[in-house]
């Protein structure tokens, strides 16, 4: 069969535009694909490090629109960089968001979520289990500030809430998936109670990473993540990513978040007024706390970012089937006194477990061993495969004893009160094979059992 002449000049005259709007793909499409842009100058296919401080201006007009943010391009590194914005918009698009802001680290996520949002004599609440470091950044920088927290011990206890809810009240803060203890947190229910209230809930992801929930879905305003541990994935760069819900009614604050909805100055518009209420907080981060602040991503951690997010469902599937496994078989074993995995059927938050995170709560959970202080140093002396390290959420397996560690500085009543035992330790499963991580395991439980008895 011949074609006609005309048949093949329209088929090869047709070369249609790469896509660059994501919306409505899977997740595992937008996890390779969201947040890219035309590289129009060499057609590079990886995103480039884009190694400049500053931008050049095309003209004296452009200049002054920037500046007065008329124009939302590109400045100086400090607000904006080419290579994390392609960060941005990716996690902007896993976590259903309206946009984000990339910055040096999870702890300046954290820390510009609050300067931008609290000043002295404001209050927050945040549960208690969250993350040693960030209870740190509460106790000691916002005190200094003269800014409170009170922590909720029981997240189920709506009278806890109601009875720490005053009107200095200016957020609320809660984890996901908390560690060392695995005990999630049913977003939903916290959200429902921030909101009747009228305050912002910001929720930090780090660990269930949006393959495993998407915390905007249940109602959070705000996610944060330290994108230094899953997200980047391979332990090599630090990075904290910011996320506006898009959701929080800002317009109805009666003045309590005033730099945000009014205006500075005569000559210039509010946040509120310039981005709407759907991408105001994003924008209003990224010009005020961050800008004030200067925890600026470098350029080449921002590519590691978003290289990292590329394959972040590969990893999570592979993470979180090796952890069910072994926190499976470290129920049964000599040498272990407990398991603290959500995702284990029977136990208190497994019905949680479920139905938020369908029975899958991530990679980083406790098991404390036989003998106390000293089992802990005999299994963490043994493990060969597992590395004695803190951080988490690394491709490499972890463990680490909590008491010794990141709870070190804690009183031993607060200890108490978090469930942190001396015997505790913290794994980070990585994706090794699974047969050689229980091996490596097997054997230092079986050294705690004959030092210290089962
Ligand atoms: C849950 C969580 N949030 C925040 C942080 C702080 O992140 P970064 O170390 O990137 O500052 C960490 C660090 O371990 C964390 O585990």
């Amino acid at each position: 069969m011949t074609e006609s002449a005309d048949a093949i000049v329209d088929n090869t005259s047709t070369v249609v535009e790469p896509n660059y709007d994501w919306d409505g793909f899977g997740f595992e499409t937008r996890q390779v694909h969201a947040g890219e842009r035309p590289q129009l100058d060499h057609g590079d296919r990886v995103v480039p490090i884009h190694i400049s401080n500053a931008f050049r201006f095309d003209s004296f007009q452009q200049t002054w629109d920037r500046f007065s943010l008329e124009d939302e391009g590109q400045l100086y590194s400090r607000h904006l960089n080419p290579t994390a914005e392609v960060a941005e918009g990716k996690i902007a698009s896993l976590e259903g968001g309206t946009g984000a802001v990339a910055v040096a680290s999870g702890t300046a996520a954290i820390s510009s979520v609050l300067f931008g949002l609290l000043e002295a004599g404001d209050h927050f609440i945040s549960t208690a289990s969250i993350y040693s470091g960030t209870q740190i950044i509460f106790n000691r920088a916002m005190k200094r500030l003269g800014i409170s927290v009170d922590y909720v011990w029981d997240w189920r206890d709506e009278d806890e809430w109601e009875s720490l809810i005053r009107p200095e009240t200016k957020l609320i803060f809660t984890e996901t998936i908390p560690n060392p203890k695995n005990d999630i947190t049913d977003i939903e229910a916290i959200a429902k109670i921030a909101h009747r209230h009228n305050i912002p809930l910001v929720v930090d992801n780090t660990v269930a990473t949006p393959y495993l929930i998407r915390p905007i879905e249940h109602g959070a305003d705000i996610v944060v993540h330290s994108a230094t541990k899953f997200l980047a994935g391979q332990g090599a760069g630090l990075a904290g990513l910011i996320v506006d819900g898009g959701r929080f009614d800002w317009t109805a604050t009666n003045g309590r978040y005033a730099l945000l909805t009014d205006r500075q100055s005569s000559t210039s518009p509010s946040f509120l007024e310039r981005s709407g209420n759907e991408r105001a907080f994003a924008e209003y981060i990224r010009q005020t706390a961050v800008n004030d602040i200067g925890p600026a991503i470098s350029a080449f951690n921002a590519f590691l970012l978003q290289q990292g997010m590329e394959t972040l469902s590969l990893r999570m599937e592979r993470h979180v089937d090796n952890s069910v496994a072994i926190a499976q078989w470290l129920v049964d074993q000599a040498g272990v006194e407990s398991v603290d995995f959500a995702g284990l059927p029977g136990g208190r938050d497994s019905d949680l477990a479920q139905r938020l995170y369908g029975g899958r709560t991530g990679s980083v959970f406790g098991v404390t061993v036989t003998g106390g202080l000293e089992g802990a140093r005999t299994f963490i002396d043994h493990l060969r495969v597992f590395s004695r390290m803190t951080n988490i959420g690394d491709v490499r397996s972890l463990a680490i004893n909590p008491r010794t560690s990141t709870h070190n500085g804690f009183s031993p009543e607060h200890r108490a009160r978090l469930g942190i035992h001396d015997g505790l330790i913290r794994l980070s499963i990585g994706i090794e094979s699974v047969a050689d991580l229980i091996a490596d395991l097997d054997q230092a439980l079986a050294a705690v059992v004959r030092i210290h008895g089962a």
